[in-house]
């Protein structure tokens, strides 16, 4: 049997691969990237900042982490509460090492950052965060040290920028070619492909690591493609779905690193999952993909 066929089955059954452990067990770990500065290896599909985060649901943030961690994800996004419910989940469960976080700072004084980041360390119980970014992208393109000083201090491993705007690209762009940042969070995926012109090529040559989010525009593509049939020539790169569809045109990227995929739904959670798995569209699919969107919309 096809791993991914194990994986379709077990996403049939998500339900009782949470309740039911042999069922779990077989579950098919999704594939994974080298992040280019150090090589260490990065799951290509991760969670963004769940609402189940934010409400600080920590029975619903379990189930749903743990489903993730079952089937090879560890990338999460988390800003503001989320941070301390995703903190507390690595604490009590001691998954530092299995997870990986992304943590937002807010403040820009070097003592308030240092604080406001000393408290998710505590709150993940100690220990060196993953990944520190920044949406103030003037303030590091302004002070690029401040930046750098909070991983020579150890306490984060990776630091970064993230943003959702083309109008942030341009001081995206000056940061990785200054190769200042280690990772870029940027917007991209069928209905917003605009970043594939010059930030993902330009983080690619330069090696910074890329993820991207919004790949449903905050739920609005299920709105266009709903009632739509999902095209045959889908199954010739292991797509299933229209939420595979979009994510497997974001992979297919080269430059990508990481697709986030937010979600409180652990049907979809497995859904965004098998985006992970399988083959994905070459060059000439990838064209036949954005003419399919452009149609509909
Ligand atoms: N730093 C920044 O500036 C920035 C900006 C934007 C986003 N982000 C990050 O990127 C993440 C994702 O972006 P986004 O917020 O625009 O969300 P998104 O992932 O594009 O869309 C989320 C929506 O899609 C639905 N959904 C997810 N998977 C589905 C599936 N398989 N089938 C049907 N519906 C599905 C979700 O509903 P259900 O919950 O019902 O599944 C939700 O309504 C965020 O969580 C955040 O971490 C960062």
């Amino acid at each position: 049997m096809s791993s991914r066929r194990e994986f379709i089955q077990c996403a049939g059954a998500s339900a009782i691969a949470l309740a039911c452990p042999a069922v779990a067990e077989v579950a098919t770990r999704i594939a994974s990237r080298p992040i280019p500065g150090t090589g260490e290896r990065l799951p290509i599909v991760g969670l963004g900042n769940s609402s189940v985060f934010r409400e600080g649901d920590v029975a619903r943030t379990r189930d749903l982490l743990t489903l993730f961690m079952k089937h090879g994800g560890a990338y999460v996004d988390t800003a503001g509460r989320s941070r301390f419910t995703v903190a507390q989940f690595v604490r009590e469960k001691n998954v530092h090492d299995r997870l990986f976080v992304g943590t937002y700072v807010g403040a820009t004084d070097p003592q308030e950052m240092r604080k406001e980041l000393a408290s998710v360390q505590e709150a993940q119980g100690g220990g060196t965060l993953d990944l520190v970014l920044t949406r103030n992208i003037g303030d590091y393109v302004d002070n690029p040290w401040k930046y750098r000083q909070l991983k020579d201090a150890g306490i984060t491993r990776y630091i970064g920028v993230a943003r959702s705007q083309a109008r942030f690209y341009e001081p995206m762009m000056q940061l990785i070619e200054a190769r200042v940042v280690d990772f870029v969070q940027v917007n991209y995926s069928l209905l917003e492909p605009e970043s594939d012109r010059r930030v993902l090529p330009t983080a690619r040559d330069k090696g910074v690591a890329v993820i991207t989010n919004r790949p449903f525009i905050n739920g609005e593509y299920f709105s266009i493609v709903r009632d739509r049939e999902l095209p045959y020539w889908a199954a010739e790169f292991d797509c299933d779905s229209w939420a595979q569809f979009t994510l497997k045109f974001i992979l297919s990227n080269p430059a990508v690193n990481c697709v986030l995929t937010e979600t409180s739904n652990l049907k979809h959670a497995l859904d965004n999952l098998g985006a992970g798995l399988g083959r994905l569209p070459d060059e000439s699919m990838r064209r036949r993909m954005l003419e399919v969107i452009r149609e509909i919309v």
